[in-house]
């Protein structure tokens, strides 16, 4: 692993020293726009949810994930009334399977969208109903889908033909119906993704071509309910009006499919990956725009018992989170200062621009001194044995020496679990939410023991 991590940071290496130039609050909207959502527009401090970084990174230690559950609250409502009330919102819980987080997403009305076994226990202890979640993945396997069935799940998003016969023959061994709704391959794929699963050879999915014989043999078999389509083409989706076409094409396909082979799709995912501003010079994705076309294509193809739906995870959950990490040591080499931090790669691996094609600054900040003039120029990366541990090169910040603090915005979603945090075993990091402007521990601090877990000589 250390290999790979080392040449792929090689290869980033160029392109990093060329994207270095947002910096600043005040120069970059994507920073801008993280701040604000954090209600710290003009601020000279951060403060999540009313309370001062400073004092919570004092109070609970670093590193430190924070989540403020108004942010949260917002940017569920916000998605609600742009979408509007015939479209439901299912949370992607890969996003941030933080049980809190989940917890108040639902809350909030939101359903949820699971991708293993672990999502549904999760899922199911933070309130969901098991009838009423949906389980998406390519490899499902035996075991996953019996226990699934017998936990009460409402939905297998299928991903193949041979996924299809094993769900068929589960439900028919337990004497259950199982619920499903195929994943389709649609032959376009999804504009202005930055990450694209689907219009191609594909895992993900069933091709649009093979979706007839096998809807057909969904409708025929006794133990399998067919609830309709899913789709979901790509991550980082920065082009609303591609997305509303992306999901005109499903519905188009699911009424041909209807009329052709006399059967019902009532439900349709159309899917999610909306975009949000992770690292600096990202753009906003026009959610207003989006909600305005998905819609108008809802009142031209609705109709009684049609369920829509969509499934978000980084645009509801990154906004929130905050990542608090310390300097714990500066210096010059080559004439160039280097910090090392309490936090890296292994806790947010995304901020090291880890499964990005370009590598750019993520959006982070002096935690005490927002408004600071960025005079110095720093290279800072956390406490890994490896180059590919590094947040940025040569990045103009206020100065900065040890124990000061750092924070990278937008940290809520793909943070912890996305990262390879048993890699040099350090303690995993806290997190903690805020809610009405008190603080508490959601998940406790890892300890250095925990590698030894379930380990024998
Ligand atoms: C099937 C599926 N649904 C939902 C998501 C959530 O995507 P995002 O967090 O970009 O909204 C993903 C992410 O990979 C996914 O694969």
């Amino acid at each position: 692993m250390q290999h790979i991590m080392a040449r792929s940071a090689l290869r980033r290496k160029g392109r990093t020293v060329a994207c270095a130039a947002v910096t600043s609050p005040t120069d970059d909207p994507a920073l801008a726009n993280a701040l604000r959502a954090l209600g710290c527009a003009n601020a000279t401090e951060l403060v999540i949810g009313g309370i001062p970084a400073r004092e919570l990174a004092e109070r609970f230690g670093t590193p430190l994930y924070v989540f403020s559950a108004e942010v949260l609250d917002a940017r569920l409502r916000a998605v609600q009334d742009a979408l509007g009330p015939r479209l439901g919102v299912l949370y992607s819980i890969k996003s941030n399977p933080s049980l809190a987080v989940t917890a108040r997403l639902r809350a909030g009305g939101a359903g949820a969208e699971i991708a293993s076994l672990g999502e549904l226990h999760l899922a199911i202890a933070a309130g969901h109903a098991p009838s009423a979640l949906r389980f998406a993945g390519p490899g499902k396997t035996d075991a996953e889908i019996q226990a699934a069935l017998k936990l009460g799940l409402g939905c297998f998003h299928v991903e193949s033909a041979d996924e299809v016969r094993a769900i068929a023959a589960a439900a028919q061994a337990a004497g259950q119906r199982a619920g499903v709704a195929v994943r389709i391959n649609l032959p376009q794929e999804l504009g202005g993704s930055r990450m694209r699963m689907s219009g191609r050879t594909s895992r993900f999915g069933v091709d649009a071509a093979e979706a007839p014989q096998l809807l057909r043999e969904i409708a025929a078999s006794a133990p399998l309910h067919l609830r309709g389509l899913h789709v979901y083409a790509g991550t980082q989706g920065f082009d609303a009006a591609a997305f509303v076409r992306h999901a005109k094409a499903l519905v188009l396909a699911a009424e041909q499919w209807e009329r052709e082979l006399g059967i019902s799709l009532d439900e349709l995912d159309l899917g999610g990956g909306f975009g949000i501003a992770t690292y600096a010079g990202d753009p906003e994705f026009d959610l207003a725009a989006a909600g305005r076309g998905l819609q108008e294509l809802i009142a031209e193809h609705d109709r009684p018992g049609r369920v829509w739906l969509v499934e978000l995870g980084r645009f509801l959950t990154a906004p929130c989170g905050v990542y608090l990490t310390r300097v714990v040591r500066s210096k010059l080499s080559g004439g160039e200062a280097h910090l090392a931090l309490d936090g890296g790669m292994h806790q947010h691996a995304a901020a090291c621009g880890i499964g990005t094609v370009l590598r750019r600054p993520p959006l982070l900040v002096h935690a005490t001194d927002l408004r600071g003039s960025p005079v110095a120029k720093v290279t800072l990366g956390g406490p890994l044995c490896t180059p590919a541990d590094q947040f940025a090169e040569q990045l103009a910040l206020p100065p900065l020496r040890s124990g000061d603090l750092l924070a990278v915005l937008a940290a809520g979603a793909y943070g912890l679990t996305y990262s390879p945090h048993g890699f040099l075993s350090h303690a995993t990091p806290a997190e903690v939410m805020i809610t009405g402007g008190s603080a508490r521990i959601v998940r406790e601090r890892g300890r250095a023991e925990d590698g030894l877990r379930g380990q024998h000589l």
